[in-house]
């Protein structure tokens, strides 16, 4: 095993204005052909593949030592760049191949479990056991490199605006945000933990009223919740705070940013101002606080139509004061069955829906209720829901929420089924006025919808002691394809305002004072208006790669249980490291009986 020889180029950047070249390549060998007195080898490095020749003729020693090569060994390559005589135009270095006159192995390798190739369909935990050579991948080194380029990009937009980086605590005072903890127990102080910060928020504000105007950092959130393909126990916040601004100036920084960073990484432009709708109008029209407006479909309200018709479902649904709502699937009709529209209340059950009740605008008008209803309250329908022939109309009678959630979620579901979800397209827009509180109905109480920080509405101030379902936040989402990217608000700034907010969340006196007393303390010494955001930068980087999940997105990523398929993380810890913490693991019966 020599010593490294010194590289003169990248296997993935050569090409024919090469030809004649020197070259000195590093890397993987992705596979290896014996063809006699040839030995053609693949050679692969982050920026790609190129082929490399060795002649017994011309060097038998290096022919030699070729023969060894199995997948995976990482080698030297010294030669001379030439014409190929069969080009291979799947691959950029496709018209040219590296003649060798030298081999050096710096390391051997096992037979690999997975394959080191794009299209592997391997299980998800094998990749994520063996993510060493998952990242071998070329599109996920592709996603590694492409996320640099992203957070670079931030980084140099919020310099050049005047933002300063600066870093935040990882272990701080367990205070809640909204979603669980991740907890560390303390060895100093026995008895007290730590939690690990769900998002800088508490801190960048206590910068603003430090007077540091601008801040953004680049930062690990850890939030100990239900795991989707969007959401990570750990993931990372392009994090941003500002002084003296009210919610337009953020926007407006905001659509700068991204306007620059899709010109940067994606070369798309895209227009500002971003369109906005109220949380309400997004609800309405799409039944979802994150509408993907790459499609129609839009939600119709039918309650005064039905109010009277002679189907109990929707008649009595409307003198219960709940919705009756309706999507048309434009021109989808030939696409679903009547058994698979039947089957389609399958998908929607898991939000409470009770039915589905529908419309199949074919030659011969099919419906599962027309028969009870007039022959001018079903044109009355058609007409709302701007039926045509060949369309397929799907209607939910039940409380508000179950009627958004269910036929939001069908139109994205359906629009993916027909391939209308354009990955080419790119539609950001803006919710806004969000309302403040979410009424909880198990626990019968109200819960911050964004955080605890963020500033009422000044018009709906005067409820906060009436009508708390009432009063709207001044907060606001950026959502891009149906995906919430980031949100953010302006916050309160008034100690007393605050006391107030924690007061109508239920917190008694002694309560604030012990979870957020340092924070109330920071606002009484002279608080500037201030305001932010933050992005989800895996769930940007995932949208603007392509990519299906942000596991793809993440270099070592935790799968759906929260385990770190490849170190084993969460693991176990020794007796006297329990002792020095004073902690004592009392596992329920069944799951010691597990060991
Ligand atoms: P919020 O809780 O809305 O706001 O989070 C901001 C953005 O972070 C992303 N995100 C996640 N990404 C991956 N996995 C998760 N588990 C996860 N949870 C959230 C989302 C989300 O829009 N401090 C406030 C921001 C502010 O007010 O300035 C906050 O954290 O893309
Ligand atoms: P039924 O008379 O119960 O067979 O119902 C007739 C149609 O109404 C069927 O297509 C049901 O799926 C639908 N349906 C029942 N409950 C609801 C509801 N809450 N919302 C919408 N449609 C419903």
């Amino acid at each position: 095993m020599g010593s490294v020889m010194k590289r003169t180029n990248m296997c993935g950047d050569l090409r024919i204005e090469d030809a004649g070249q020197r070259v000195t390549v590093n890397g993987w060998v992705q596979k290896r052909r014996n063809l006699g007195g040839l030995i053609f080898c693949d050679l692969r490095d982050k920026t790609g593949i190129i082929q490399i020749v060795f002649d017994k003729d011309i060097d038998s020693e290096a022919f030699e030592t070729a023969d060894r090569l199995r997948s995976e060994y990482v080698v030297g390559v010294t030669g001379t760049v030439r014409e190929r005589e069969s080009k291979n135009s799947d691959l950029p270095t496709g018209d040219v191949e590296i003649f060798a006159d030298g081999l050096v192995i710096y390391s051997e390798a096992e037979t690999p479990p997975i394959y080191i190739k794009d299209d592997d369909d391997v299980g998800e935990n094998l990749r994520l056991k063996y993510r060493f050579l998952d990242l071998r991948k070329p599109h996920m080194q592709k996603n590694l490199m492409f996320r640099h380029k992203i957070t670079k990009c931030a980084r140099n937009f919020f310099d050049g605006e005047g933002f300063v980086d600066v870093e935040t605590p990882m272990l701080i005072k367990p205070t809640p945000e909204g979603a669980r903890d991740y907890v560390i127990p303390s060895r100093v102080n026995q008895g007290s933990f730590y939690a690990l910060p769900q998002s800088p928020q508490m801190f960048k504000q206590i910068l603003m009223v430090a007077g540091t105007d601008k801040y953004y950092q680049i930062a690990k959130c850890f939030r100990d919740e239900d795991l989707r393909a969007d959401r990570q126990p750990e993931f990372t916040q392009i994090d941003i705070e500002m002084s003296f601004v009210d919610q337009e100036d953020i926007i407006a920084v905001q659509e700068r940013f991204l306007t620059k960073l899709m010109k940067e990484v994606m070369d798309v432009e895209i227009t500002t101002p971003f369109p906005r709708l109220t949380y309400k109008e997004a609800m309405e029209r799409y039944g979802s606080d994150k509408p993907d407006t790459r499609f129609g479909f839009e939600l119709k309200y039918l309650n005064d139509i039905v109010k009277d018709c002679g189907f109990g479902v929707f008649a009595n649904a409307v003198a219960e004061g709940k919705d009756v709502r309706g999507i048309n699937l434009n021109g989808c009709n030939d696409r679903f069955s009547r058994k698979e529209v039947d089957k389609l209340v399958d998908l929607i059950k898991t939000f409470g829906a009770k039915g589905l009740a529908w419309v199949k605008m074919g030659e011969q008008v099919t419906s599962s209720f027309a028969k009870f209803m007039t022959e001018e309250e079903m044109q009355a329908i058609y007409e709302r829901m701007e039926a045509k022939q060949g369309d397929l109309i799907l209607i939910v009678a039940d409380k508000p929420k179950v009627v958004f959630d269910s036929l939001g979620f069908l139109r994205r579901e359906l629009a993916g089924r027909m391939g209308m979800l354009d990955k080419n397209k790119y539609n950001f827009l803006w919710v806004t006025d969000f309302p403040l509180l979410e009424y909880n109905e198990e626990d019968g109480r109200y819960y911050a919808m964004h955080h605890p920080f963020t500033m009422p509405n000044p018009d709906d101030i005067q409820y906060l002691d009436s009508d708390l379902g009432r009063v709207k936040a001044l907060a606001y989402d950026i959502v891009l394809n149906g995906i919430e990217l980031g949100g953010g608000s302006i916050r309160i700034h008034d100690q007393k305002l605050q006391e107030k907010m924690f007061e109508v969340l239920g917190l008694s006196p002694e309560e604030r004072v012990k979870k957020f007393g340092f924070f109330i303390d920071a606002l009484k010494y002279g608080t500037p208006p201030h305001g932010g955001l933050a992005y989800g930068l895996d769930r940007l980087v995932m949208l603007l790669s392509g990519s299906d999940s942000i596991r793809e997105v993440i270099a070592f990523p935790k799968n759906q249980n929260a385990v770190c398929m490849m170190s084993e993380a969460p693991g176990e810890i020794e007796q006297v490291q329990l002792d020095e913490l004073a902690i004592s693991v009392n596992l329920p019966a069944a799951e010691k009986d597990v060991d």
